[in-house]
């Protein structure tokens, strides 16, 4: 067999068209789009129709694209009763698993498992991820969630379903940018866990019930909650250079910096840490992007590390007024683009994953009966 390599690292598992990342360069494309001419010029819907058609669509695509979204944003009426019978400490995040779980149940086209009826499930799916977790955030807080909006754009309505107050356009616009440079991510462990999923010919729900669990975590989309919590204990600028000093002395990991795949900057975290800068300018408060900014340098200097996407869109959004547990479930409702996509990938060329282990247990092991191994 083999060598075996501990998480998988460099090990190319797949062929797949949707994302390109050189870490060596810091590049990153959707079908050969750079994400900086994405985040310049383009919408998270537009993006979402690349990451499933492999083309930029045209006005009308676009259009019609949009207003798909806009019409199945609402959730079936029961899914609101399933989530008020859960305990309102429940994590967004399991709230947004175990509902998009629930959501099959109500897919009454569940066994058209043809490539168009699953591309409407991205769609429906997309649309209503939001709407999961807005609703949480109000049920949670013992408020009744608001209804989504029926126009406007995916960004938008995400802010207003929080707040029940339209943003202005340039909150909208970062917002819509910020969805955008999380839309997808090559082979990053919840897109694989999708993956593994739908190669077993799992529905498309299943494999995205698989990829919020592994998005969760602190190592993956689970660390820009972590950096704001960080952010928040220490407190002042001036006190953040020692504090990660000390914390990397003790040998501690500072969330949202270091990549399996980036050697160089992640090309994401040059926008959002000027989109952290420019909305601190426009509210008055540029504490947390400077707090940033001494840690960026200090980790920089001690380790060698640099800020992944999830160290500035810690900050963006705490500034954007959204609670601190909802940061890595604003995370899904962009990701749920690539992740759909590449379940259809996945499905259009299909092949049991199945990897295999190198076995270091013990071997010959001898079955002792019950009764005869002691206490
Ligand atoms: C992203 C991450 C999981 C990649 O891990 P990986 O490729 O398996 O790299 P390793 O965990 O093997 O780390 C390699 C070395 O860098 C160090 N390192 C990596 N990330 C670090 C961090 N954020 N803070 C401090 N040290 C870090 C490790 O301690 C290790 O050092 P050592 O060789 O002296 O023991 C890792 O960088 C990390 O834990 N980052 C923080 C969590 C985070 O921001 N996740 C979001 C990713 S987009």
């Amino acid at each position: 067999m083999p060598t075996t390599i501990d998480g998988l690292e460099d090990i190319v598992a797949t062929h797949s068209s949707i994302c390109d990342l050189d870490g060596k360069l810091g590049k990153l494309t959707y079908f050969g789009v750079d994400i900086h001419d994405l985040a310049n010029h383009s919408s998270f819907e537009e993006t979402a129709y690349l990451l499933w058609h492999g083309v930029l669509p045209t006005q009308k695509q676009l259009d019609e694209l949009r207003q798909q979204l806009c019409a199945n944003r609402q959730l079936p009426a029961r899914m609101l009763d399933l989530m008020r019978l859960l305990p309102t400490t429940t994590s967004p995040m399991d709230v947004l698993r175990t509902s998009i779980s629930a959501l099959a149940a109500f897919d009454a086209d569940l066994q058209n498992k043809s490539a168009e009826a699953n591309l409407q499930r991205a769609i429906r799916l997309t649309a209503m991820l939001p709407t999961i977790v807005m609703s949480w955030e109000h049920l949670r807080n013992g408020r009744e969630p608001l209804v989504p909006l029926p126009d406007h754009s995916h960004a938008a309505n995400l802010l207003y379903m929080l707040s029940g107050k339209l943003p202005d356009d340039y909150t909208a616009h970062a917002m819509d940018v910020a969805l955008i440079l999380h839309a997808d991510h090559e082979l990053n462990a919840s897109t694989f866990a999708a993956r593994v999923t739908a190669g077993t010919l799992a529905d498309m729900y299943a494999s995205i019930t698989s990829a919020i669990g592994a998005l969760s975590g602190p190592l993956h989309g689970g660390a820009n909650e972590q950096v704001i919590r960080t952010l928040l204990k220490i407190g002042e600028v001036d006190k953040a250079d020692a504090y990660i000093r000390n914390a990397l002395a003790n040998k501690q990991r500072i969330m949202g910096f270091g990549h399996r795949v980036y050697r160089t900057e992640d090309p994401r975290a040059t926008h959002l840490r000027a989109m952290s800068k420019e909305l601190g300018e426009r509210q008055k408060d540029t504490r947390w992007y400077e707090m940033s900014r001494v840690i960026e340098q200090c980790v920089k200097e001690v380790k060698g590390l640099n800020a992944n996407v999830d160290f500035y869109s810690a900050s963006f959004y705490y500034l954007l007024g959204f609670p601190i547990e909802l940061d890595t479930p604003i995370f899904a409702c962009s990701r749920i683009s690539g992740w759909t996509a590449h379940v259809l990938e996945q499905y259009a060329n299909n092949r049991l994953i199945r990897p295999r282990a190198e076995y270091i247990g013990p071997k010959e092991t001898p079955y002792v009966p019950i009764n005869q191994r002691g206490a």
